[in-house]
């Protein structure tokens, strides 16, 4: 056989049919993984028998050269060759002649396809962990320099009660740590090895699977090479965890855009990362909040419709999950994006820590301390509630009224309050009275901030284990 008639041909299909169904020009992006699952392919050929000692190594040496040029970015994708997987293979039989021909023996795009996406997910997921750690790294360190500074802390956006900023900017520190073990837990269930399940039914050559799944330094393989094809869980759960993310981070910068805002002054506008308007000069905008709290509408589409592509589809391999990839790609650029220039964002921010404690002077945010005093002195909470709600509406909202006012009411019912009780009232001792674990206190926050640096500890040393796994694709690719 000469080189030339082992070449996978290209199809004998209409342009129209192709640019339909073709998918080359974006899942492309995923030649290095496709290359080191190849890579990881002919080991398990030659160790069953099916390659020769060099065979094995032409192949290898081709495979290595193709992705020198995919690197390069010389390499050529003919679109009629439909996807990644056909072309790399046309490009090293173009290299290595007929032994080329030899490359997809047991194997099949539906179990080749499952593999590169595994490799490409779990590469991904942890480039999003780590620009979780850098976010992390900046909300713990905005926490810190916020010391005693008070902020008012809201419930149905309405004043509730006072807490520390550091104490809120760390609540978001938490929801993200949350991301990131979602993060870590999907990984584990993304990196199995489904190479060997063929089409759907496995391989005849005596492969033994553990091998790719070693060289690639995945945790095991997939049990049933019919759930091998089909299952797409781990696009699905990867886009959720993503899509979570999103929502989290959408949240944190709802805040940022409503905190710049007139009303609040709570932060300041970096100006590099901020645009201005074309027609009001005066303006700043919060654009980097603004387009990632959009953008998280992005992601959950994207989640929609995965799962959209996934209900109803009879086992085994079916086209339809080719269109997984375009929805976890951009996922995966879309989410990487918006926290990185999140981070950078935060970072610049300022904080008016004394414009927030001007406004938690405002709407008599310590009247729960107050029903809590009348309680310590033997009022049931929920009569001193009633007291304090007629106290409040009373006073007009006026802080000096209610003190007043709430001593009258207090000896009506048998309390006498002295002037130094109502020290109770103050924003830093209301903050300081809340000190149960996980409270506001400046105690109960530095403990949790303290947990916080240790949580980020982890998080990176998990991250460098997590590397060591991915390096296991440069390494095969490039020798
Ligand atoms: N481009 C295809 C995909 O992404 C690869 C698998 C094609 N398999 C097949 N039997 N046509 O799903």
């Amino acid at each position: 056989m000469t080189a030339r008639s082992s070449r996978n041909p290209a199809p004998r299909v209409s342009d129209e049919f192709l640019g339909f169904t073709g998918s080359v020009h974006y899942d492309r992006r995923l030649w290095k993984h496709d290359i080191a699952g190849s890579i990881a392919h002919v080991h398990a050929l030659a160790h069953a028998g099916v390659l020769t000692k060099g065979e094995k190594d032409d192949l290898i040496s081709g495979l290595r050269e193709v992705a020198r040029e995919c690197a390069r970015g010389t390499a050529v994708f003919d679109p009629r060759l439909e996807d990644v997987h056909m072309n790399i293979e046309r490009m090293l039989t173009d290299r290595v002649g007929d032994v080329g021909a030899k490359l997809h023996t047991g194997r099949s795009r539906n179990d080749q396809v499952a593999l590169d996406m595994r490799l490409m997910t779990r590469e991904s997921l942890v480039g999003v962990m780590a620009e979780v750690v850098a976010l992390h790294d900046i909300i713990l360190r905005k926490a810190c320099e916020a010391g005693g500074a008070v902020l008012p802390g809201y419930t149905h956006l309405q004043h509730a009660q006072p807490v520390l900023l550091s104490h809120h900017l760390l609540a978001h520190f938490w929801r993200l740590r949350r991301d990131f073990q979602r993060m870590a837990d999907c990984y584990a269930r993304v990196n199995v090895s489904p190479l060997g399940a063929g089409a759907l039914a496995g391989t005849a050559f005596g492969i033994d699977r553990d091998i790719p799944a070693g060289l690639l330094k995945m945790g095991g393989v997939t049990e049933n090479s019919i759930d091998s094809v089909s299952d797409r869980d781990f696009v699905a759960e990867s886009v959720f965890a993503l899509s979570l993310l999103m929502v989290h981070l959408s949240s944190l910068c709802e805040e940022l855009v409503l905190w710049s805002s007139q009303e609040f002054r709570f932060v300041k506008l970096p100006k590099d990362l901020s645009s201005g308007s074309s027609m009001m000069p005066q303006k700043r905008n919060p654009d980097i909040p603004e387009l990632v709290r959009g953008k998280a509408g992005r992601a959950i589409g994207h989640l929609v419709a995965i799962l959209t592509v996934l209900k109803s589809l009879p086992l085994a391999y079916n086209r339809d999950l080719q269109e997984d990839k375009e929805n976890l790609f951009d996922v995966f650029d879309t989410v990487g994006a918006s926290l990185h220039a999140l981070t950078h964002f935060l970072a610049e921010a300022e904080f008016d820590t004394v414009r927030m404690r001007e406004s938690a002077e405002v709407g008599l945010m310590t009247a729960t301390d107050l029903a809590d005093l009348l309680t310590t002195r033997g009022i049931p909470f929920r009569t001193a509630h009633g007291i304090v709600q007629h106290v409040s509406e009373q006073s007009g909202g006026d802080p000096r009224n209610f003190k007043r006012l709430a001593v009258e009411a207090a000896s009506e019912h048998g309390v006498a309050l002295a002037g130094s009780d109502l020290d109770a009232l103050d924003l830093d001792n209301s903050i300081s009275r809340r000190d149960s674990y996980g409270g506001t206190s400046r105690v109960s926050v530095d403990i949790q901030a303290g947990e916080a640096a240790v949580a980020l500890s982890g998080e990176k040393k998990e991250l460098t284990g997590l590397r060591r796994q991915l390096a296991a694709v440069d390494d095969l690719v490039t020798g």
